[in-house]
C-alpha cells in the first residue's frame, strides 16, 4: 500500500516522508521532483511559462502513473493535488492518505524563505491563509491526520508510523 502526504506547501511532506521511507524501508517519491525531471525544468518555470492549468494536468498524470507502481512507495504530493476530486478519488483507492498538519502561520514563515513556490510568490500574508482555508476542508479528507505543530520529523514520522501500524500498515506490505 503506498503512503501518499498531503497538505499545504512547506509542511513538511517531502522531509517527514524521506525519514518515513527510511524508517519503513520503502522507496520515497516527490511528485514535484518528478514533475520537474518529466518536464526537465523547474516548476517555477511551468507555471510561469504554461500557467497553472497546464501543470495540474501533468501532475494529475504523474500522481496516476505513480500510483501504479507494484512496490509501496511514500509519496509527497505538490500542496494543490488533493484538491482535485479525481486526483483524490485516485489518491484514496490506490494508498492511505495523511494529512501533515501545520499551523498557517508557520507554513507562511516558512513559504517566505524559499522562493520556489510560485504559487505564493507576492502574495500577502492574508491572501496565503485565504488559500489555506479554502484548502483545509480538503485536506481534512485525508484517511489520516497528523497533527505537525511544534514536533520535529522524526516524531511526526513516529506518530504515523504508529498510526499505520494500528491499520496493519508495516513495513513493505
Ligand atoms: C503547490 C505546491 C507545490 C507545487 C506547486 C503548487 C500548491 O508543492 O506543487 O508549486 O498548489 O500548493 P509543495 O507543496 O511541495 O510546495
Amino acid at each position: 500500500m503506498h503512503i501518499a502526504l498531503v497538505g499545504m506547501m512547506a509542511s513538511g511532506k517531502s522531509s517527514i516522508g524521506k525519514v518515513l521511507s527510511k524508517s519503513m524501508n520503502i522507496p520515497f517519491l516527490d511528485i514535484d521532483k518528478e514533475i520537474e525531471f518529466h518536464e526537465k525544468r523547474s516548476i517555477k518555470s511551468i507555471f510561469e511559462t504554461n500557467g497553472e492549468s497546464y501543470f495540474r494536468k501533468i501532475e494529475s498524470k504523474i500522481i496516476t502513473d505513480c500510483l501504479e507502481k507494484k512496490i509501496s512507495t511514500v509519496i509527497a504530493l505538490g500542496g494543490g493535488a488533493f484538491l482535485n476530486a479525481a486526483v483524490r478519488k485516485n489518491v484514496n483507492e490506490k494508498s492511505i492518505s495523511v494529512w501533515l498538519d501545520v499551523n498557517i502561520e508557520t507554513i507562511i514563515t516558512r513559504v517566505k524563505k524559499n522562493k520556489n513556490r510560485p504559487l505564493v510568490e507576492n502574495k500577502s500574508d492574508k491572501e496565503i491563509m485565504k488559500l489555506y482555508e479554502k484548502r483545509l476542508k480538503y485536506y481534512e479528507m485525508a484517511k489520516i491526520h497528523i497533527d505537525c505543530n511544534k514536533k520535529n520529523k522524526t516524531i511526526c514520522a513516529e506518530e504515523l508510523i504508529s498510526k499505520l501500524k494500528k491499520i496493519g500498515i508495516n513495513e513493505n506490505n
